[in-house]
C-alpha cells in the first residue's frame, strides 16, 4: 500500500498541473482509487459482504462514478446527495439514505426515489411507517460505543445525538409492526477516524446482538469510519485482522441462518482520502519575529480540517531544492483569520514565493466542506486518470464569474452592467 505521508505522484505531473490549471487546485489519482477499493473488496472473501462508499467524504460526480464502476454502492446523507447519485446512473437499490433531522418533504424524496432508507429516531419511524405501511425500512440504532479522530466525529457515544436508543429497539418494532413495515436492515456507525478496531468489533457484536430481536432483517449496515495515517509513523490500522476477527464473528452468525443475509459497510476517507492533494502556492514569506510564516493562495475555505479538528496534513513543498537548508514555518492561508493555519511549525526546505506546496491525504473532508468564505472562488480539480491524463473534473471560477454568480443567486445585479 502506497504511504499517506509521501507525495504519491511524481512533483512533475503537480507542477504540469499547476503550471497548466493554476493553484488551489484538487488533484486526485484514478489508480489510487480503484486499488484502494479493490482491496477493501478483497477483504470478506467468503461472506456476503458489500461496500457502500460515503458520498459526504468527496461527491465530485467523476469520482463517484469510478467507485461505482468498482462495484460499491453509496451511503448518502440528503436528498441531494441522492440525486447526485441517481445522476450518475446508480440503482436506487445501491443507494441508502442515513437519514438525520429530515424533513417530510426530504422522506417522500427519499420514497419516491426508491432508496434504502435508513432511520434515526423513532418520531420518524413513525411518520415514514404512516405514510408507508407495509413498506420497509432500515433503522440506525445508537450503539453507546465512543470512537473517532476527534470529539466532533464521535457519533456512537451515549450523548450522541445519532441512532435509536438501544433499549428503545422494541418499540421501534412495535411501531413497524403496527403498520406492517419490514424492518429490514439494521445500521450504526461509531465515528470517523476510529482509533481503536476493537471498538469496531464491539459495535459489530452489539449489532448482531440486537438483529435477534428483528424477524425481517435482510441486512445488517456496520457504518464506515476507517480511518488513514496522516503522520509519519501513525498506527494505521490493520484492516487485514479486523477482517479475520470479523470474518469469525460473521462465520458464526451466519452459520445459524437459513435466508439470505448481506452485511454492509460504509467508508468514506479511507478510500478517497490518500488519493487526494491540494496544491497550493507560496505567496508570501513572511518573518513575525518570533515565527517565520508561509503564507499560501488556499485557507481553510478550501481545507477545514485543520482549523476546525486541529487535524494534520503533511506538507510537501515540491519546488525547493532538498538539498538547501531548512526551516520551521506556519503553513498559513489567505483568509482573514489567525486560526487560518494550514500547518504548525513544519520543518520545510527553504521556501520561496511562487514555491509549490502539496498538502497530503486531502482526497477525503477537503473540498466536500469547502466554502466561499471571502468569497473566493472555490479550488479547480483535476483527476489524474489511470491512462495518465490530465483531466479537469471542476473547473475554477473567475471572480467575476464568483460575484457574478452570488450577485445572480441573491437577487441583485451589477452594477457595472
Ligand atoms: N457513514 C455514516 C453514517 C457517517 O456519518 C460517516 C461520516 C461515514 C459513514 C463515513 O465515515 P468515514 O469512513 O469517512 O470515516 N469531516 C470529518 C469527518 C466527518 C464524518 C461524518 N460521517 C473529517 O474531516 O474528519
Amino acid at each position: 500500500m502506497q504511504s499517506t505521508h509521501s507525495l504519491p505522484v511524481d512533483p512533475d505531473r503537480l507542477h504540469a498541473i499547476a503550471g497548466k490549471w493554476g493553484t488551489p487546485t484538487y488533484v486526485y489519482l484514478e489508480d489510487m482509487i480503484r486499488v484502494r477499493c479493490q482491496l477493501l473488496q478483497g477483504l470478506f472473501p467468503d461472506f456476503p459482504v458489500s461496500w457502500l462508499y460515503a458520498v459526504k467524504a468527496n461527491d465530485n460526480p467523476h469520482i463517484l462514478k469510478i467507485i461505482a464502476n468498482e462495484g460499491f454502492g453509496f451511503d448518502t446523507v440528503s436528498t441531494e446527495e441522492v440525486l447526485l447519485c441517481l445522476n450518475i446512473g446508480t440503482n436506487p437499490n445501491k443507494i441508502f439514505y442515513t437519514e438525520n433531522n429530515m424533513t417530510d418533504a426530504e422522506m417522500h424524496d427519499a420514497a419516491k426515489q426508491g432508496v434504502v432508507l435508513n432511520i434515526g429516531s423513532l418520531g420518524r419511524l413513525k411518520s415514514f411507517c404512516e405514510a408507508y405501511p407495509k413498506s420497509e425500512c432500515s433503522i440506525r440504532i445508537k450503539p453507546d460505543i465512543s470512537d473517532g479522530h476527534h470529539a466532533k466525529v464521535d457519533t456512537g457515544n451515549q450523548d450522541s445525538k445519532f441512532g435509536i436508543r438501544l433499549d428503545l429497539l422494541s418499540e421501534a418494532v412495535s411501531i413497524a409492526g403496527e403498520y406492517q413495515v419490514q424492518i429490514s436492515g439494521i445500521h450504526a456507525h461509531i465515528g470517523s477516524g476510529i482509533r481503536e478496531p476493537e471498538n469496531l468489533l464491539t459495535e459489530i457484536e452489539v449489532l448482531l446482538t440486537a438483529s435477534e430481536k428483528l424477524d425481517d432483517l435482510k441486512f445488517i449496515n456496520f457504518g464506515g469510519g476507517m480511518p488513514i495515517p496522516y503522520k509519519i509513523n501513525e498506527r494505521s490500522f490493520d484492516l487485514n485482522r479486523f477482517a479475520e476477527m470479523a470474518s469469525d464473528r460473521f462465520r458464526s452468525f451466519l452459520g445459524e441462518m437459513s435466508r439470505p443475509f448481506s452485511f454492509f459497510f460504509e467508508p468514506g476517507r479511507w478510500v478517497v482520502g490518500p488519493a487526494g492533494i491540494l496544491l497550493t502556492q507560496v505567496n508570501t514569506v513572511k518573518d513575525q519575529g518570533r515565527k517565520l510564516f508561509l503564507g499560501t493562495d488556499t485557507g481553510f475555505n478550501h481545507l477545514l480540517r485543520p482549523a476546525l479538528y486541529d487535524a494534520y496534513h503533511e506538507i510537501v513543498n515540491i519546488s525547493a531544492d532538498p538539498d538547501t537548508g531548512t526551516q520551521n514555518y506556519h503553513v498559513a492561508g489567505n483568509i482573514c483569520e489567525s486560526g487560518d493555519i494550514l500547518g504548525l511549525d513544519r520543518t520545510l526546505p527553504e521556501s520561496r514565493p511562487g514555491d509549490h506546496l502539496a498538502i497530503l491525504d486531502a482526497g477525503a473532508y477537503g473540498m466536500t466542506m469547502a466554502s466561499h468564505y471571502n468569497r473566493r472562488a472555490l479550488p479547480a480539480e483535476v483527476l489524474i486518470t489511470k491512462e495518465g491524463f490530465h483531466k479537469t473534473i471542476r473547473k475554477r471560477k473567475t471572480p467575476d464569474e464568483t460575484v457574478d454568480e452570488f450577485l445572480n443567486d441573491t437577487g441583485m445585479i451589477r452594477l457595472d452592467e
